[in-house]
This record gives C-alpha cells, structure tokens and sequence, in this order.
C-alpha cells in the first residue's frame, strides 16, 4: 500500500504528452497499485499516471458502480453522441467544470496483465475515460470545459 503525492496545477508533468508502456511488468503492476490507493485515499473515480508524476500511458477507473480497471496504453476506437459532464479533478482542488463529452466511447487497451482488453462505455464511464486518458496527452479538463467555476465555500465537502 501506498499513497503517492496528486499533483496539481502547477506542475509541469501534468503537461507532458505521456509515453507508451512497451512492457507490462511487476513495475507496471506495482504502479497500477499505488495508483488505486491513491485515487481511493482522494475519493477519485479515476487517476491518470502523470498525476503522480509518471509519464506513461496508465490510467486507472473505479466509477463506483461496478467498473474497475486499469488500462494501458489506451486508445479510443469509437466515439458517439453527446453529453454534459459535471467534472473535477484530484489536480484541480476546489475548482468544478461542464464539459461536452461523447455519451459512448470504446477504447482498446492492456489490462494489469498485458492482456488486450476492449471496454465500452456510455454514461459517467465515458466521462471519466475521456477526462482520464486525456490527462496522458497533457490535457486538462479545463482546457475543453465550455464552464469552469471554483466550487463555492458552502458546496465544499
Ligand atoms: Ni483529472
């Protein structure tokens, strides 16, 4: 177990287009698995690598409704539809958005495992799976939101 520092804002590597994993390994692993405890110690849904300062192309999902992953070297297959997201983000504290995301997604990926996996998704899934793996092309949620608000004092948690 262990809990590695979110970054925010300010600092670069959240700039940085991330790069491909060429091999799943027990590094790989190791990673995915801090990265789960510290999007759980955040309350996060999902975490992207460069959040905690890793520059490749993991990011791990737990919408708290029955879907959890890790994927590697994600890419998008499909893109349909079209939705309003209310969004956040573990490295924009205390700041809340809107953004016009696709209602259903497909992307191909690498499980925890090397495996190929195939995920579609509609609804909130599809959201965090585009704000996430946009996070590893150095993208911010903000950067695409049509609003973007600080949360007010009495809404914080
Ligand atoms: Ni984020």
């Amino acid at each position: 177990m262990a809990i590695r520092k979110v970054r925010t804002e300010e600092d670069d590597v959240l700039r940085i287009k991330c790069k491909q994993v060429t091999e799943v390994n027990r590094g790989t692993r190791q990673l995915i698995s801090d990265m789960f405890d510290t999007m759980y110690a955040t309350n996060g849904v999902g975490l992207a690598a460069p959040q905690i300062g890793i520059v490749k192309r993991i990011v791990v999902i737990d919408d708290t409704q029955g879907n959890k992953m890790a994927l590697v070297n994600p890419v998008f297959t499909l893109k349909e539809g079209e939705q309003d997201s209310n969004e956040g983000c573990l490295s924009l504290p205390g700041f809340r958005g809107r953004v016009k995301r696709p209602y259903k997604v497909q992307v191909k990926a690498l499980n925890e495992d090397g495996m190929p996996v195939t995920i579609n998704a509609e609804g909130f899934l599809s959201v965090i799976l585009c704000h996430e793996i946009e996070h590893l092309d150095g993208i911010l949620y903000k950067d695409v939101a049509f609003e973007y608000e600080p949360i007010p004092v009495e809404e914080r948690e």
